[in-house]
């Protein structure tokens, strides 16, 4: 296996439902997926959202909730989500889904309910290829000092901790902190900041490869286009941003490498256009994934399951 073999394969299958597939072949589909990091399952009958939560339950267990949120999403039903509710003519970097946390999804679903007119891809990206792709030395001094990830909470700046946390007590918001690695701090009535340091390099759980998972640079400030980039930063002030990177000891990731960074992922990034009823599973230490701008209705529901902490 290396790191250039196709990222996702493609399962065909002649209209019968999603579910009878997986159970017939359940563990040749699981071997691929370990194999190329992403499978799309495209041709079979999925059956709305309770058909996608049974595809879920069939492949992986039952999904998971969305917490520590850094994106706004909402809820179709149960566990199964929209995709991020964003601005459809914004880019959403690749990223890894909840890399920031101490524990994230292994897998992630997305299902095509309603195809965009043109582009609205989830471009995939093999964190393998993006380990193999970064300067040596980049990625030394990565594994060495580690990153941090630092966030701000508020009525005025990035998302309110309420939704972020799921809950209106600032007592059981610090309490989730304290308990996932996570340093709480209140700047203000209601701005909470917080500070999380984490590796930049992670062992995939069954291949054992050295994969490259982490948030440094889809959370860094010239991530952003660089003139939301620039207003925030004149608005709020560094320290109050939304959200920004740095290595784990506090020092500031250049912006030539931020800049090395993201070209290294668009290198490793593939894309195919979506059709209705489209599901795409993504192992979510093999490959990052993110969102071209769209145009049209677009409709990806998203479920997350198999906690790396089980
Ligand atoms: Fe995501």
């Amino acid at each position: 296996m290396t790191a250039t073999q196709a990222l996702s394969v493609l399962v065909e299958g002649d209209g019968e439902p999603v579910t009878d597939r997986i159970r017939r072949d359940r563990s040749r589909l699981r071997d691929l997926l370990t194999a190329h990091g992403a499978i799309l399952l495209r041709g079979f009958e999925v059956g709305g959202v309770d058909g996608f939560d049974r595809t879920v339950r069939e492949l992986s267990g039952t999904p998971l909730t969305y917490s520590e949120r850094s994106s706004p999403r909402s809820v179709i039903k149960g566990n199964v989500y929209t995709s991020t509710d964003y601005p459809p003519q914004e880019e959403i970097f690749l990223h890894n889904e909840n890399s920031y946390q101490a524990a994230w999804p292994l897998t992630l679903y997305f299902h095509c309910v309603e195809p965009p007119t043109s582009q609205g891809a989830t471009p995939l990206a093999s964190t393998r290829a993006v380990y193999a792709a970064i300067d040596s030395s980049v990625r030394e001094e990565f594994e060495r000092r580690g990153w941090m990830v630092v966030r701000n909470y508020g009525d005025e700046f990035g998302m309110p901790w309420q939704e972020a946390f799921n809950t209106n007590d600032r007592a059981k918001a610090v309490e989730y902190c304290a308990g996932n690695g996570v340093v709480a701090e209140w700047v203000g009535e209601n701005h909470l900041r917080t500070r999380a340091v984490r590796a930049a390099v992670h062992r995939h759980p069954v291949t054992k490869a050295p994969v490259w998972f982490n948030h440094a640079t889809f959370f860094h400030i010239t991530t952003l286009p660089e003139e939301v980039g620039a207003g925030l930063l004149e608005m709020c002030g560094e320290e109050n941003l939304p959200s920004n990177t740095y290595y784990g000891d506090g020092g500031r990731i250049p912006d030539d490498v931020a800049e090395h960074l993201r070209t290294c992922y668009r290198a490793a990034s593939v894309r195919f256009d979506y059709r209705r009823d489209d599901v795409l599973v993504v192992d979510n230490m093999l490959a990052s994934h993110g969102r071209e701008p769209f145009t049209g209705p677009r409709r990806i529901a998203v479920a997350m399951a198999e906690p790396s902490n089980a």
